[in-house]
């Protein structure tokens, strides 16, 4: 459909959503990603107890489009319902706070989405994008090696606010609104445990604490490993006071933290682990779908366009898709 392939610099949720719509309409797309695999925000980290999920926790759907996209992952195996036994705590002890919401998660571990998503594509990893620029008819892509990548026809990018704000020079406009967004960080940090904790919370939503959210990873669906896996968030406001702090001074507080609250015997960790998500969440909502300056053929997609959640990324990559087909016809 076009002279040269499409780029498309980010392999999170976005930027795979992205992809498979624009594959789907018969393009060829080239895929790079600056970490060692795919799924940004919503992949697993491999451990001696098992994989874990250290971004997003669960997903909720409410736009019609994703619940259609969720019951075709559901019938490949690629995500299943969880249902946790849910907890709130807000410095007053831990309340049981069940309710009606249908959550999912990936299967086995929450990567296998960007995984599968990716299997097929032509994807660069390890490969930081610093420069997107213009040749005389094409695009082309600089990365931190100083090797450039191209010629490409357009240019989605698909990368948290702050990141994309620094590869749009060639676009200003688009530039200044990835500029207004601002992303908080999250301090996330597992915790192994040899034998099971005496407790039946499976997740829980947490107020007044340095802690924001806490999950057994062991109570989603299909998940592999032996021992007692925790994942725990840091609030954004704790984790932005505590951004330089180092790895095991976090897990210290945190499972100080987590310690306090759940209330049981707690044995020290047989393992732990600490992860920094500089750009977590965007502090708000917005409505844009995706951002596009579509006469340079520069397109811009990630969760910050639409909610910080794992459905405004997909809707956002399915968005962008939409804006630059819509202009080849
Ligand atoms: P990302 O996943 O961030 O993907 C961007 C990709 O671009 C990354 O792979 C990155 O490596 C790559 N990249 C960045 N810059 C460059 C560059 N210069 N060159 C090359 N590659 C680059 N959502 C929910 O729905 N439910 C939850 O429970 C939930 N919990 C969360 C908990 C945490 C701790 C975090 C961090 C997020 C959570 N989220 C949750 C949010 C969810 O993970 C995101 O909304 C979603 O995964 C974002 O997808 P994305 O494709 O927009 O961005
Ligand atoms: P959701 O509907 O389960 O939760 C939305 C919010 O509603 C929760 O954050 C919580 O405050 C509240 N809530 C939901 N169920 C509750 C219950 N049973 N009891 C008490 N409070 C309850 O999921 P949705 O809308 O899909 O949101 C995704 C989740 O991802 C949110 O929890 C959000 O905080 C989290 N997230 C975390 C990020 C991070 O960096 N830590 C980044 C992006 C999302």
């Amino acid at each position: 459909m076009t002279t040269a392939p499409i780029a498309i610099i980010g392999t999170g949720i976005a930027g795979l959503s992205a992809a498979q719509a624009l594959t789907k309409a018969g393009c060829a797309v080239h895929l790079f990603d600056k970490s060692r695999g795919p799924g940004g925000r919503a992949s697993s980290k491999r451990s001696d107890f098992g994989s874990l999920d250290l971004g997003a926790q669960y997903f909720t759907a409410r736009d019609r489009r994703f619940v259609n996209q969720l019951q075709q992952w559901q019938a490949q195996g690629l995500v299943a319902e969880w249902s946790p036994t849910l907890y709130t705590a807000n410095g007053n002890g831990l309340n049981l706070s069940p309710d009606e919401q249908v959550r999912w998660v990936g299967t086995p571990r929450m990567g296998a989405i960007g995984r599968e998503l990716a299997k097929d594509l032509q994807t660069v990893y390890s490969c930081r994008i610093v420069e997107v620029f213009r040749g005389k008819e094409y695009w082309h892509l600089l990365d931190a090696e100083n090797q450039s990548h191209g010629p490409f026809s357009h240019v989605i990018c698909a990368v948290p606010a702050p990141q994309a704000t620094a590869l749009l020079s060639a676009a200003p406009k688009l530039a200044a609104v990835a500029a207004g967004v601002k992303m908080d960080p999250t301090w996330a940090v597992a915790l192994c445990f040899e034998q099971p904790l005496d407790t039946d919370l499976e997740g829980c939503f947490v107020q007044n604490s340095p802690l924001d959210w806490l999950a057994a990873n062991r109570s989603k669906p299909g998940r592999d490993g032996n021992g007692d896996t925790w994942v725990l968030h840091a609030s954004s406001e704790w984790s932005r006071q505590h951004i330089d702090l180092s790895k095991e001074a976090v897990i210290d507080h945190l499972h100080g933290a987590f310690a306090e609250l759940v209330n049981c015997p707690m044995p020290a960790p047989a393992m732990s682990v600490a992860h920094r998500w500089l750009y977590a969440r965007p502090a708000g909502n917005h409505e844009w779908g995706a951002l596009a300056d579509a006469d340079l053929g520069l397109y811009v997609c990630g969760d910050w366009c639409l909610s910080g959640r794992v459905e405004g990324a997909w809707l956002s990559g399915q968005e962008a898709a939409r804006k630059l087909l819509e202009h080849l016809e």
